[in-house]
C-alpha cells in the first residue's frame, strides 16, 4: 500500500499537527437571557446551564466569562406580559431595562462586544417578529417598528445590530437609518437565512415569545430550501450587512457551506436552543458525553464554513480552556 491514510492519525501530536479545523473562544458568541428587577438567577427548564438573570446578576456573569477570554454577548430580553403590545412600544423606549442594561454593561466593560436582537417578538402581545393585522404579518409596517427599535438599541450603546425578523429590505432600511442617524460604526449580523425551525423551542420558553396565533412561515425560510439561501444572502450583502448569519446551525451544515464558498463576508451561524438542549438532555440521561458531544458539534460548525458561532456552550468551552 502507498497510501496509509492511518499514518497521519497515529499520534495525538500528529493528530494536532494535521488538524483542518480549530476552534478558538475569539470566535464564539455567548446569547443571555435578561429579565427585568434584581437578586434572580433561574435556570431555563428545557436548557439546562443556561439562565435568566436580572441586570445585577448579569454583571457577575459577564465579568466571569470576560476573565474566560469571552467578550461578545448577544442579549435577550424576557418583558412581562403586561408591557407587550401589538406594536411592541416598549422596544423604544428608552426606559426599558433592556437598553438600561446595555448602557450600564458599555461603561462597566470597556472591552464587551454587545449583540442586540431586532424583532419584534419578546414586545409584542401576538408573539411574532412583524406587526400583525387581521393574521397576516405585514412587511413594510414592521420596518418602521425594526427601525425605532434598532435606534434605540444604538443609542444604548449596542455595537452589533441583529435583524432576527426576517422581513424583506430590513437590512438597507435599518443600515440607511443608523447612517443617518450618526451610528455608521454599529454593525448588522443579519439573520440572513433564519429557518422556520422546531429547534426554536426552548428559547421561547426562556422568553416566553411564543407565537399567540400560527407559526411564522410566512418570513422564516423553508427548511427544504437551500437555494433560497442565496438569493437572502445576495440581497443582505448588497443592503450592507456585515456579516450573514445562518440559523440553525447543525441541521443546515449544507447551507452554512453554500454562503462561505459564495460570499466573502464573514460567515456566523446560530447554534440554537434545541440544538443546546438535545445534547444537555441525552448527556444528563448518561446517554452521551456531553462534553464531546458540544467539540463535535462546535468544530462541524466551523468545518462547514461559520468563522462566527453564537452558541449556549459558549462558557463551557471556554472553561475548558482555562
Ligand atoms: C427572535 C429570535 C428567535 C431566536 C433568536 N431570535 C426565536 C424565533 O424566531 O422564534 C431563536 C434562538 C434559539 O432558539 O436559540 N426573533
Amino acid at each position: 500500500m502507498l497510501r496509509r491514510p492511518r499514518r497521519n492519525r497515529k499520534s495525538e501530536v500528529i493528530r494536532n499537527l494535521v488538524r483542518e479545523t480549530l476552534l478558538t473562544k475569539e470566535n464564539l458568541i455567548f446569547p443571555l437571557f435578561i429579565k427585568n428587577g434584581s437578586g434572580v438567577k433561574e435556570e431555563v427548564s428545557s436548557m439546562p446551564g443556561i439562565f435568566r438573570f436580572t441586570p445585577d446578576r448579569l454583571e457577575n456573569e459577564i465579568a466571569e466569562c470576560m476573565d474566560l477570554g469571552l467578550k461578545t454577548f448577544c442579549l435577550f430580553p424576557a418583558f412581562d406580559d403586561s408591557q407587550k403590545d401589538p406594536i411592541a412600544s416598549v422596544s423604544a423606549d428608552p426606559g426599558n431595562f433592556y437598553l438600561k442594561t446595555i448602557e450600564k454593561l458599555k461603561s462597566q466593560f470597556p472591552e464587551i462586544v454587545i449583540m442586540t436582537d431586532v424583532a419584534m417578538d419578546p414586545y409584542s402581545s401576538d408573539g411574532h417578529d412583524g406587526l400583525v393585522r387581521d393574521g397576516e404579518i405585514l412587511n413594510d409596517e414592521t420596518l418602521e417598528i425594526l427601525g425605532n427599535m434598532t435606534l434605540a438599541q444604538a443609542r444604548a450603546g449596542a455595537d452589533i445590530i441583529g435583524p432576527s425578523d426576517m422581513m424583506d429590505g430590513r437590512v438597507e432600511y435599518l443600515r440607511n437609518l443608523l447612517d443617518e442617524h450618526g451610528y455608521k460604526q454599529v454593525s448588522i449580523m443579519s439573520y440572513t437565512a433564519k429557518y422556520a425551525s422546531a429547534f426554536y423551542g426552548p428559547f421561547r420558553d426562556a422568553l416566553d415569545s411564543a407565537p399567540k396565533n400560527g407559526d411564522k412561515k410566512t418570513y422564516q425560510m423553508d427548511p427544504a430550501n437551500r437555494r433560497e439561501a442565496l438569493i437572502e444572502a445576495e440581497l443582505d450583502a448588497w443592503e450592507g450587512a456585515d456579516m450573514l448569519m445562518v440559523k440553525p446551525a447543525l441541521a443546515y451544515l449544507d447551507v452554512i457551506l453554500e454562503l462561505s464558498s459564495n460570499f466573502d463576508l464573514p460567515i456566523a451561524a446560530y447554534n440554537v436552543s434545541g440544538e443546546y438542549a438535545m445534547i444537555k438532555a441525552a448527556g444528563l440521561n448518561g446517554w452521551l458525553d456531553t462534553q464531546e458531544a458540544m467539540l463535535e458539534s462546535l468544530v462541524s460548525i466551523r468545518r462547514a464554513g461559520a468563522r462566527i458561532i453564537l452558541t449556549y456552550f459558549a462558557k463551557e468551552f471556554a472553561l475548558l480552556e482555562k
